[in-house]
């Protein structure tokens, strides 16, 4: 990576450190009356600019098909900014310093005149910025105008003359592996691939950067970093929001092509990658491409293995009544759509470093959270050390990547309970970005915009990377064309997804690993108002499990090893005639009395529709009781108030 440091003479003679601008130029955005613009580019070069990273030299030049002056072009951003910048504080004068040199030239991205003109005011802006012929080219259009205004800036002889032209491309570059293959051609067939940029915004992301940085600066865990030490990896990419108004380009899409088969596939190149030789930018590029190529290409047989889909149906209130739509429902959706809005896979990299090591992958819409992690589970130590000791399960080491919405890096670990006896405690460290560092937040695209300009292309992909990602995902794209999904939709809104997900790991004798949030827990009335060490022990003992409608999760009888919270679904409480006699739903607690008292299970517990459902173990639950008094109230008044019994919580504590 490019990140060169400079040292430079202040205005008052000392010395401080401090990033060299961006390089003189004239930025030419197509598409810029569209959302890109306003949302993301023009709040990241407002950004760049206030950080002082922007050139003075660099002049901005909007083209769309609508008909704007300079001046509306410049007053619509002046309203926009307002909404879309990411500072704490609005400055006024980097914003004016950027307005004054936002232009705009009205025309269609096919009309050759168009470009005429185009070159005509590049030209100008060139000469009264002194940009010294470099010319940025953002192509912030629809994919199929990528070849046109290749072909088109070439005719007009953008190419020649001095200083240094690229062309910086959006996605999705391609929807499959032909049309991808196609386009690079097209774009090659003007253009030099060291010209070409190609964006992926999670490159952008601090956190997605600092994969590498963490991988190779860091001296602890690279040795590790293969398939002597790791069980597994694992993905999540979870989105809270549905398809948002976009079910036009969604339907043709899908979660595959809208995000594994690009941000997440970048993410696995950076985290399983070996080491390059060097930061230059093709050192880096040639190695995720060799991980790409490694990824198996699955067979049909193997899709249906491996990789699971699913797409959201209605969320439904108690009653059975629609709170929000299905999928199918959605505006611009085919009423009998078969296009996955969730996906999870089990891939296999079949080289040296991760042979046999599961690498698994979900994504999907409308699910229960936001979250971005990557988890990365270590191989178990022996148990047998702890023969004769109460410690009857060694947990797996954990290195969490957390990427978004909370941004850090987590490790877990066991550690001894205080105490004459050896009881284990599952425990974390932490580091979080909002505690480590003053930056404001970025866009994403300020370090795009920026290392383009510089020449490095480190954070944008490459020809050979998109095809190798293309070359897997096309098979699976191919299975499921040859076979639509009839279960679909196969999923509830809000919730974690198909149940096939769940059984894609199970099989392999492994779970999903959930990050729980604070949030989550506080929606559930026995875990609001616990103080941040009682969340914190929480989250750390909880486990995820998904069941089906009709699955038994309680048998009358059993020793209860186990209580339940019910985050999503109705679970019915059954007489021994079989008749329900009580219904819990979200937010319930329940199993709690048989693993405290010790007793076997009064009742049976029956899902009336797919549950998740959080798991706590009795000696997780047992510790937590004992050290959060309040939790032990909310238990002992759950136990007087629905079972009669005459407890308290130091009865409950005490037993
Ligand atoms: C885009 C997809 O590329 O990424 C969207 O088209 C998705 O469907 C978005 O919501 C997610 O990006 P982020 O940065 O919010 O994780």
């Amino acid at each position: 990576m490019d990140q060169r440091v400079e040292a430079v003479e202040a205005g008052d003679g000392d010395l401080q450190e401090t990033n060299p601008r961006s390089e003189p130029c004239v930025i030419l955005i197509f598409g810029a009356s569209g959302d890109l613009t306003k949302r993301l580019l023009v709040p990241a070069l407002y950004n760049l600019e206030c950080d002082q990273l922007l050139s003075p030299n660099c002049a901005i030049l909007g083209s769309a098909n609508e008909g704007l002056t300079d001046e509306a072009f410049r007053e619509r951003m002046t309203g926009e900014i307002q909404k879309f910048h990411t500072r704490k504080e609005f400055d006024q004068g980097a914003w004016d310093r950027l307005a004054q040199r936002l232009h705009y030239t009205p025309g269609g991205f096919t009309d050759l005149q168009n470009y005429e003109r185009l070159k005509q005011r590049v030209a100008e802006l060139d000469a009264q910025f002194h940009a010294g012929g470099n010319v940025l080219f953002y192509f912030a259009t629809a994919p199929r105008f990528f070849g046109t205004i290749c072909e088109n800036l070439y005719k007009a002889g953008f190419k020649e003359g001095p200083g240094w032209k690229r062309i910086i491309v959006e996605k999705p570059f391609g929807t499959d592996l032909k049309s991808a293959l196609k386009l690079n051609e097209d774009v090659l067939a003007h253009w030099d691939e060291s010209q070409i940029y190609r964006v992926d915004h999670y490159l952008g992301k601090e956190t997605v950067q600092n994969l590498l940085a963490f991988r190779f600066s860091n001296g602890m865990f690279e040795p590790l970093w293969n398939k002597n030490y790791i069980d597994n990896i694992q993905f999540n990419v979870a989105e809270a929001v549905d398809v948002e108004g976009r079910g036009g380009y969604y339907d043709q899409s899908g979660v595959l092509r809208d995000m594994m088969q690009n941000h997440m596939f970048q993410m696995l190149a950076y985290l399983c990658m070996e080491t390059p030789g060097t930061l230059e930018s093709d050192a880096i590029r040639n190695e995720k491409a060799k991980l790409l190529q490694a990824v198996r290409v699955y067979t049909p047989e193997e899709v249906s293995r491996y990789v699971v889909r699913g797409q959201y149906g209605p969320q439904l209130d108690a009653d059975g009544k629609v709170i929000k739509p299905g999928y199918r429902q959605e505006a611009n959706v085919n009423p009998e759509s078969k296009t996955e809005t969730y996906a999870a896979a089990r891939l296999h990299i079949d080289n040296w470093r991760w042979e046999g090591v599961p690498i698994y992958l979900r994504s999907g819409k409308a699910l229960w959270k936001r979250g971005t992690e990557i988890i990365v589970e270590f191989k178990k130590p022996p148990q047998a050390l702890f023969r004769g000791t109460p410690v009857r399960q060694l947990g797996p080491n954990r290195l969490i990547f957390h990427i978004q919405p909370y941004q850090g890096i987590e490790v877990q670990f066991q550690a001894k309970v205080p105490g004459p006896t050896l009881h284990l405690q599952p425990v974390h460290m932490r580091f979080s970005y909002g505690d480590a560092f003053k930056a404001s937040r970025y866009t994403g695209y300020e370090v795009m915009l920026y290392s383009c300009s510089r020449g490095d292309a480190t954070l944008f992909s490459r020809g050979d990377l998109v095809k190798a990602a293309w070359q897997v995902a096309q098979p699976i794209m191919d299975a499921w064309a040859a076979e639509p999904a009839n279960d679909f939709p196969n999923y509830a809104r809000g919730s974690w997804g198909p149940q096939a997900a769940a059984d894609l790991l199970e099989r392999d004798g492994r779970r999903w690993y959930e990050v729980i949030g604070e949030e989550v827990l506080k929606k559930a009335p026995i875990f609001a108002g616990g103080d941040q060490l009682f969340l914190s022990q929480v989250s750390l003992a909880l486990r995820s499990r998904q069941v089906r409608a009709g699955d038994l999760i309680i048998r009358k009888g059993e020793i209860g090893r186990e209580m339940y919270l019910l985050t999503r679904g109705e679970v019915e409480v059954l007489d021994d005639a079989g008749q329900v006699v009580k219904k819990l739903k979200d937010g319930d607690v329940f199993g709690e009395i048989a693993v405290l008292l010790s007793k076997p299970r009064t009742a049976t517990v029956r899902a009336a529709t797919p549950c998740d459902l959080f798991v706590l173990g009795k000696t997780d639950f047992c510790r937590i009781l004992r050290d959060h008094q309040q939790f032990a109230d909310g238990v002992a008044k759950v136990a007087r108030e629905r079972f009669n019994l005459d407890v308290t919580a130091q009865s409950l504590i005490a037993h």
